[in-house]
């Protein structure tokens, strides 16, 4: 390519695409299932989807005005806009993008495994055996590294080439499956307690601060806001793109999916008896508890446990690309390196580095905390003082492409002051309880 010239999206679909492939992962699939199971079912849906439409939204809309106004990644947009002394956040970013690909590499590696199962062996009859088996060492690692390198594939092919065409096919496949399977639930016997025990809300607990901060950081994961992966996919857009619309129809479809999966996961795990498996939820249990779903079901439960961790694996992949691209797009702006090298270079260390999360589960659970507790909702912060107090005229800015939308000031007013004061509440209280739990993590090991 033309130095100067950088590369765009072939179409609008296939931006919205690729950006919704971000956000839809094992975030919606495994984490927004698992934290609504341990944070009491309704109640934490219902935080979260205000955190999404109240916080979540604001950021998106933010992110993609600097992307798509620098037209660089993330160190260099900040700069573009801030001067040399924002850059440090940028790198903050991009350092936020090794830590959590390296250990969703190792969750998406268990997907992988599954789905292999699913064709050549069928179930194990001892899931919870079984997991403990595979869960950390070789095998783990082996199956990371088979992952991050159909990561490093696609990445390396560039954003037309090898982003956009995958996200064209995988995220209309994905919604297939997801939709199927949640339609075979509704079907089974039992499915109703598992409805309840999703949609009803009992808000008791609700407004603890361990919720609120878990619903914070899950919203923040689940859009892949707070470290620049929007940012950089929105550096791909040409000028006259519509902002709003576009942040709609992301934040829309990434709360889709992950109301779909959990109208997927808990009928399965309430009819099929399973719920003390998922009631005191860590993070391996939806591991254990469906493919027990799926055993017991005999042959239709193979074919239903391929689907779901077919879909699995391809929200995993698309994820795993945006944050591979945070990195990669660093390294081709910043140090001017040609993107198959960058892509090999930094792939292979986050390869490594994933090492750490497959060895022991332990390490793996602090990380995922660490990233998004005090990685995702900093940068998140930090993001909103920059777009509400540093940069020059933001509306001016988001308003191309979306002349004639009303709302912009409130967005202005929501970005100077409302999400920086929750995300600093929010911080306040997470940042002592991550210390604490890297703390106890370093004690044990
Ligand atoms: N949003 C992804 C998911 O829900 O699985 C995870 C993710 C991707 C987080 C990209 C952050 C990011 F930059």
């Amino acid at each position: 390519m033309a130095a100067g010239s950088r590369e765009q999206w072939n179409s609008r679909v296939g931006f919205i695409a690729a950006a919704v492939g971000s956000a839809v992962g094992l975030g919606n699939m495994w984490r927004f299932s698992y934290l609504t199971a341990e944070k009491g079912g309704a109640a934490f849906v219902a935080l979260y989807l205000i955190f999404t439409a109240a916080v979540g939204l604001p950021v998106m809309l933010a992110e993609l005005t600097l992307g798509r106004g620098a037209r660089k990644s993330p160190i260099q947009a900040l700069a573009h806009y801030g001067g040399d002394r924002w850059k440090w956040l940028g790198a903050v970013f991009v350092a936020a993008g090794f830590i959590i690909l390296s250990y969703y590499s190792v969750i998406a590696g268990w997907t992988v495994r599954y789905a292999c199962e699913a064709i050549f062996t069928g179930f194990s009859d001892d899931p919870g055996q079984h997991f403990a088996a595979i869960r950390e060492g070789w095998s783990a690692f082996l199956f990371h590294a088979v992952f991050m390198g159909a990561t490093m594939g696609v990445v390396s092919g560039g954003v037309i080439r090898g982003i956009e065409r995958v996200a064209v096919i995988a995220m209309p496949a994905l919604f297939v499956l997801v939709c199927g399977i949640a339609l075979y639930a509704a079907t089974l016997d039992g499915a109703q307690v598992g409805y309840r025990y999703y949609l009803n809300a009992d808000f008791t607990n609700a407004f603890s601060m361990d919720v609120l901060i878990s619903a914070a950081g899950q919203a923040f994961f689940s859009l892949s806001l707070g470290m620049g992966a929007m940012l950089t996919f929105a550096s791909y857009l040409p000028r006259d793109s519509h902002l709003p619309n576009a942040s709609l129809a992301i934040a829309g479809a990434d709360f889709g999916v992950a109301f779909l999966a959990g109208l997927m996961v808990f009928p399965l795990i309430f009819a099929l008896g399973l719920q003390s498996d998922v009631s005191e939820s860590t993070l391996g249990a939806l591991f254990v508890a469906l493919p027990k779903a799926f055993v017991s079901m005999g042959g239709v439960g193979r074919f239903v446990g391929l689907c779901f961790f077919v879909a699995l694996v391809v929200g995993a992949l698309t994820s795993a690309i945006s944050l591979l691209e945070v990195v990669v797009s660093a390294a081709v702006d910043g140090l001017g390196w040609a993107r198959q090298r960058a892509t090999l270079v930094l792939g292979l260390v986050i390869t490594a580095l994933g090492g750490l999360a497959a060895w022991n589960i332990a390490v793996l659970d602090v990380m995922d905390q660490v990233a998004n507790n005090l990685f995702l909702v900093g940068g998140g912060f930090a993001l909103a003082v920059f777009v509400g107090w540093v940069m020059k005229d933001p509306i001016g800015e988001v308003e191309i492409g979306a002349e004639g939308v009303r709302w912009f000031l409130g967005w202005r007013i929501l970005m100077r002051f409302v999400v920086p004061a929750v995300l600093l509440v929010v911080l306040y209280h997470s940042i002592p309880t991550t210390i604490k739990n890297i703390w106890e993590l370093l004690t044990t090991l």
